[in-house]
């Protein structure tokens, strides 16, 4: 089944050498989809025949998003604690345990359907690719099923067993560690492609995180990092160093932070929608795009820091507070995303790639960040399949 998407008023391919400037932009331009390919992209006069059209009526079509951090897998939720935090609490990495208490007393068939509601949710907003990590069982059988239920629904998993410290090894967090970077790896590395450990003051310092990450290497997995999100810490170092795929947060960097990261493959993976919902101040991204680091946006979803699913409200905050221009904020949750993922078939629009295709309901992507707040999604294809529209 292909099908030929016709009247593009503008569309991103994030290609470069397909058009203008880094998004590759065109104009009279269409796009092929074959089964879960694209098949094909250039001028509308040149488009080949295909089963069936769809008339995009002058309206922007670009990449599906990717987004590259999220935590999904949980039940339960915590509006006191950020209506706390609106009054002046501050943010703190203990408010996790509350979610670990709900989501282990949760069936799978809860645990899945939350899961379902969420994918769902960002696939209705233009998400075509969602990472989605563990982190709210904290024991080995918990830990195993949240990866396990994840690989069912999200297209990338992460182990993220070194969240926090749970409250029954309050007083033996090496223990903890011990056994995050053993068993708890062993019976979740199957079911995931990433190792994750939340770096940070009040959850685990280098040495600790440097342990699961370098076990969670041995055991096949690639770090990713919750680095700096709190406190100029030792997470973005520790990223660099051990060639993670990404350093997410990057709220509190000291200009060696911002070196390495220019300097390395580490994708530095922004999430504006936490320091929204945390009070913090925003990360700084022009500071790290000049310096020459790569950066993705991403929703960082979880019912702690930011339940918000909306990555459009990242880019529009992006552009807004953090010194992003809108192409660069639209790159970084497309291409950027895929970058932070290792993934070269989605985030772009070339013959090869996945048919990961959105049509908004506005003329240009500028309208992202000009119309905050607005849903935009006019139609969405997932690896070829019309997800809406
Ligand atoms: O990325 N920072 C650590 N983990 C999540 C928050 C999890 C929670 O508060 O439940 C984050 O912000
Ligand atoms: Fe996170």
């Amino acid at each position: 089944m292909s099908t030929v998407i016709t009247n593009i008023g503008e569309l991103v391919t994030n290609e470069p050498g397909a058009g203008e400037g880094p998004l590759g932009l065109r104009r009279d331009a269409a796009v092929v989809i074959d089964g879960d390919r694209i098949a094909w992209t250039g001028p509308a006069a040149d488009a080949p025949a295909a089963d069936e059209a769809f008339d995009a009526g002058g309206r922007a079509v670009l990449p599906g998003f990717v987004d590259s951090h999220a935590h999904l897998v949980f039940a339960g939720e915590r509006a006191e604690e950020f209506a706390a935090r609106m009054s002046g609490r501050p943010y703190a990495a203990g408010g996790i345990r509350t979610t670990v208490e709900h989501t282990r007393a949760a069936s799978d068939e809860a645990l899945r359907a939350n899961l379902r509601r969420l994918v769902d949710e960002m696939a209705r907003q233009g998400v075509t690719t969602v990472e989605c990590k563990s982190g709210y069982g904290l024991t080995v059988e918990q830990e195993e099923r949240a990866v396990r239920l994840a690989a069912e629904i999200a297209d990338e998993v992460t182990y993220l067993g070194a969240h926090v410290v749970p409250a029954e090894y309050e007083d033996d967090p090496s223990g903890y560690v011990r056994l995050a970077a053993t068993d708890m790896l062993a019976a979740c590395a199957p079911h995931a492609r990433w190792v994750d450990v939340f770096c940070e003051r009040g959850a685990f310092d280098a040495d600790q995180a440097r342990e699961v990450l370098e076990a969670g290497k041995k055991a096949g997995l690639t770090p990713r990092v919750h680095a700096n999100q709190l406190t100029e810490g030792p997470g973005v170092r520790l990223a660099v160093e051990l060639d993670a795929a990404s350093a997410d947060h990057c709220t509190f960097l000291s200009d060696a932070d911002v070196d390495a990261l220019a300097s390395s493959q580490t994708v530095a993976t922004l999430l504006p929608g936490v320091e929204f919902s945390t009070r913090q101040p925003y990360p700084d991204a022009r500071r790290l795009l000049d310096a020459g680091a790569t950066v993705a946006l991403a929703t960082d979803c979880n019912p702690g820091s930011c339940y918000s699913s909306s990555i459009a409200f990242g880019i529009a905050i992006a552009v807004r507070d953090m010194r992003m221009t809108p192409d660069e904020a639209v790159w970084a949750a497309t291409a950027g995303g895929a970058r932070a993922l290792r993934r070269t078939d989605v985030g772009h629009l070339a013959p090869g790639a996945r048919a990961d295709v959105q049509v908004l309901d506005a003329p240009s992507r500028l309208h992202l960040a000009y119309r905050p707040g607005v849903p935009l999604t006019a139609a969405v294809w997932k690896a070829g399949s019309r997800v809406k529209g």
